[in-house]
């Protein structure tokens, strides 16, 4: 064994002053020692199944590998123990599919073949590569032997994986980083860590998602690590040509995910670890939340505000102080006489209330969550065996062991009365890291046991995925509370495949043009990450926005999924005692209100511009979510997914695909005149004037205070409708919009249903395809109609966008329309029965 100086936990290298390995006898006493394990030489590659290879080597580290598809080979490393094939993160349909798969067993090496991929195992030290079988390219080349390291302290403290790249490779993905997009040169870590005021940079946040995208020479292809140990990603660091990706423990499993295109490679992710249900429509309205609405006549006087005020909103959030002094499940009576009344009284005007509860639940033998989490000895231990006990809001909480499926059961009834009795629409699971006050370290001792599903472990092993685990008990508690309901849930901790329980925000951002611009990324990297259903608080949690902040960054976020507003507010009367100093400073400060009105005059307006615009695109949205939801595309995607072969959509970074057709140029910084953005291949349009623009070009868009840069995919059909105050309008609208971005043909969807229910799984929702093509002066439309929902549009508008020329005549089935078409600044447009299978425009 080799020594381990001052510190436990070294740099991933091994240590140059290896002493001695297997040497008993040797007198000499340190802090640690460490011995470091290999598959070793191989004997062979023995084939099990078809798809599955053992690798006997004769080391102590077990290989063991999977082909999954032609596409994706699992990569399975133990230690010590059996491997247990157990995942939080992969849903449960995943499984391999059938593939051809080869072996061919050389002198140097055994090579295991699909239709694809070629993945080579060295006899000498069990070294991978894995290369695409069409071009040659080698994707996936280990630059060291695999190892494990073990120490008698720690047990098995280190599983290493290190593979080479060049400085052109792009990294992306990773879930939650506040970097730049591309992460060469990063070395990164995931610990889900609460993160109050994080600036650029801080790592780790709030989430783990071990899963990232290399672009090497223009193939895209995607690594997922699933294991929920610590982990540490190094992207060329120290520009060595190096990849070093190690966790603290446990399974080394891992995916290869061919693409070549990154699409794929999402969508292959998403076969493994899930996607999100179809959510609620309201639930991609506007949300208006803060720290904390209160009481009563408050709550009800925002929504009052709203309306009067003509500013679209479906949600209104209630923050912690709703509680009886931070006890979840609870109402403050004083603030809440009547609960019931109040949320009724908001749905009636078109408001859902969605409230918090944290995992942490204060120790009160007179208090029934307390009471029962204690009878079901529901809490988390030390490993001593006594409850774990620390503070949060409350200065003596404890927190259930959401590891345990029986903890989960009795957590999700725990909701009814919220739920199905006073009707509450949603809730939003906080400080689920866990995050624990106090204490640098910022949640639990290490030693803190958990059930694990049965597989036991300790917090090393269950703090990754402890938030989603609670994620998972509230969302199944409310589907079986409220079977008919779409279950809407948003929360801040997670890990990989915690996207098919709840929505995820990013946690406490600052209000800073910086923010705006890593808003932006985040929200983005999260996407490709796995999870769609992301947002940002809104003009920042932290501090107050100025007036343009706060209008950039409604008009970024109308095009994130979640767009939330959310601020800190002042809460130093009511504060928590537990509050760190940090916090309680950063209150004092923090006193403006933060609704879109917040400003006054033009900003307003300008404000409920940017809401209305999102409200217009629902439809748009909701299908690019159907599609997510069916495919596993991301919703949101970086303008290198539009094209990965073109340099200029890398270095763009800020602008990104919002659906298949809408091209986005967030503007992240202050006072500026114009911006330069980039169009990618293809025509375009912009979607405020209808001008016409050639692709792969840059171009200097004038900037306006009330709107900024959006583009529409020539050649894209979307389905709009009229701004409306609140989603369930949109139920009642008898015509819709559909406007035809003309090129020489071209497609478009619209997916529609009750917005709420699961109707639409049985045929209860109408999908709409549009397909359109030009020939000479005449334009032909067509549509074809699937699905039994009968919705409220009875018409639409069909407007052409790119006319070369003024047409005199339309016919609608084949029967000319005895009125014309109506003509303004961006093209023509006519009005006809939404049933229309063929429109010939001339
Ligand atoms: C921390 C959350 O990140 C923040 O959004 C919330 O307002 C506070 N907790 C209080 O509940």
């Amino acid at each position: 064994m080799a020594k381990i100086k001052q510190e436990v936990r070294l740099p991933y290298e091994s240590d140059p002053n290896v002493v001695y390995e297997g040497d008993a006898l040797n007198t000499l006493r340190y802090d640690d020692v460490f011995a470091v394990k290999h598959v070793g030489k191989l004997c062979g590659v023995t084939e099990h199944t078809a798809q599955t290879f053992t690798i006997p080597g004769d080391g102590e580290v077990a290989l063991r590998i999977e082909v999954w598809s032609e596409n994706v080979v699992r990569f399975v490393y133990t230690y010590g123990a059996t491997p247990t094939n157990f995942s939080y993160a992969r849903t449960t349909g995943a499984r391999p599919h059938d593939a051809t798969v080869t072996l061919e067993r050389g002198e140097e090496a055994s090579t295991i073949r699909t239709a694809t991929l070629a993945v080579r195992v060295a006899h000498a030290d069990a070294s991978v590569r894995v290369s695409d079988r069409e071009s040659g390219l080698v994707l996936h080349e280990y630059a060291a032997p695999f190892y494990a390291r073990y120490t008698l302290m720690q047990g098995l403290d280190q599983m290493r994986l290190q593979f080479t790249t060049d400085r052109n490779e792009g990294f992306y993905g990773l879930g939650d980083k506040a970097w730049d997009t591309d992460l060469n040169g990063r070395c990164l870590e995931n610990w889900n860590s609460d993160s109050f005021a994080y600036g650029r940079e801080r790592d780790a946040l709030y989430r783990t998602i071990p899963f990232f995208y290399g672009l090497r020479e223009g193939h895209g292809y995607g690594i997922f690590v699933d294991n929920s140990y610590r982990s540490h990603f190094d992207f060329n660091s120290n520009r060595d040509g190096l990849v070093t990706v190690w966790t603290d423990g446990g399974e080394f499993d891992y995916y290869f995910i061919n693409g070549p295109r990154l699409d794929k490679v999402a969508s292959r992710y998403t076969e493994l670890t899930g996607v999100p249900e179809l959510p609620a429509v309201w639930t991609l309205g506007y949300h208006q939340c803060r720290w904390s609405y209160y009481p009563e006549s408050r709550v009800k006087e925002l929504a009052a505000t709203f309306r009067e005020k003509r500013i679209p909103c479906d949600a209104i959030y209630l923050d912690i102080d709703y509680m009886d002094e931070y006890r979840c499940f609870t109402w403050n009576k004083d603030y809440f006489p009547n609960p019931k009344e109040m949320i009724a009284a908001l749905r009636q005007d078109g408001f859902h209330t969605v409230v918090m509860i944290d995992p942490g639940i204060r120790v009160d033998d007179d208090y029934f969550v307390y009471q029962q989490g204690v009878e079901r000895d529901a809490f988390c231990r030390r490993s001593t065996g006594e409850q774990m006990v620390g503070p949060v809001w409350p200065a003596e909480c404890v927190w259930p062991d959401y590891t345990n499926p029986r903890v989960r059961d009795w957590w999700g009834t725990l909701y009814r009365e919220l739920y199905v009795e006073q009707g509450v629409s949603g809730f939003w699971n906080d400080m689920n890291e866990p995050a624990m006050f106090k204490v640098n370290a910022l949640t639990f001792p290490l030693d803190v046991r958990h059930d694990y599903d049965g597989l036991t472990g300790d917090h090393k092993k269950a703090h990754n995925i402890y938030g989603m685990q609670m994620t998972r008990a509230t969302f199944d508690g409310l589907k079986s509370l409220l079977p008919a309901k779409r279950p809407f849930l948003l929360a801040r901790a997670s890990f990989s495949g915690g996207q098919r329980y709840a929505s995820l925000w990013t946690g406490d951002n600052i209000a800073s043009w910086e923010h705006l611009a890593l808003a932006n990324r985040q929200c983005l990297r999260l996407a490709i990450s796995g999870f769609s259903f992301v947002g940002t608080d809104i003009g920042g949690f932290v501090d107050d926005p100025s007036p343009e902040l706060l209008t950039r960054w409604l008009q970024l976020a109308v095009f994130h999924p979640l767009m939330r507003v959310h601020s800190m507010g002042n809460n130093t009367d009511g504060a928590a005692e537990t509050e760190s100093e940090e916090v309680k400073k950063a209150e004092q400060t923090d006193r403006q209100d933060q609704e879109p009105w917040v400003h006054g005059g033009k900003h307003t307006d300008n404000n409920r511009k940017a809401i209305e615009l999102r409200y217009r695109l629902i439809p748009y949205l909701y299908t690019a979510f159907r599609n997510h939801v069916s495919t596993g595309e991301p919703v949101l995607r970086n303008l290198f997914f539009y094209d990965q072969l073109d340099p200029l959509c890398r270095k763009f970074g800020d602008q990104f695909m919002a659906g298949g057709d809408l091209l986005v140029c967030p503007v992240v910084e202050p006072g500026l005149k114009s911006q330069q953005v980039y169009l990618p291949r293809g025509n375009w349009y912009s979607y405020w004037t209808g001008n016409h623009y050639e692709g792969r070009r840059k171009i200097r868009v004038k900037l306006r205070p009330d709107r900024m840069p959006i583009f529409v995919r020539a050649g894209a059909v979307l389905p709009t409708v009229d701004a409306v105050q609140h989603t369930a309008e949109i139920q009642k609208l008898d015509t819709f919009h559909l406007t035809v971005y003309l090129a020489d043909e071209g497609n478009g969807k619209l997916f529609w249903d009750a917005g709420e229910g699961y109707g639409y799984q049985m045929g209860q929702f109408t999908e709409r395809d549009y397909r359109f093509r030009r020939e000479g002066n005449r334009i032909t439309i067509e549509q074809e109609i699937t699905g039994e929902f009968n919705a409220s549009f009875r018409n639409v508008t069909v407007h052409l966008v790119g006319l070369t020329h003024a047409p005199g005549s339309v016919k609608v089935n084949g029967t000319l329309l005895p009125h014309s078409l109506r003509f303004d600044r961006r093209g023509a447009s006519v009005v006809v029965s939404s049933e229309f299978s063929t429109i010939i425009i001339e």
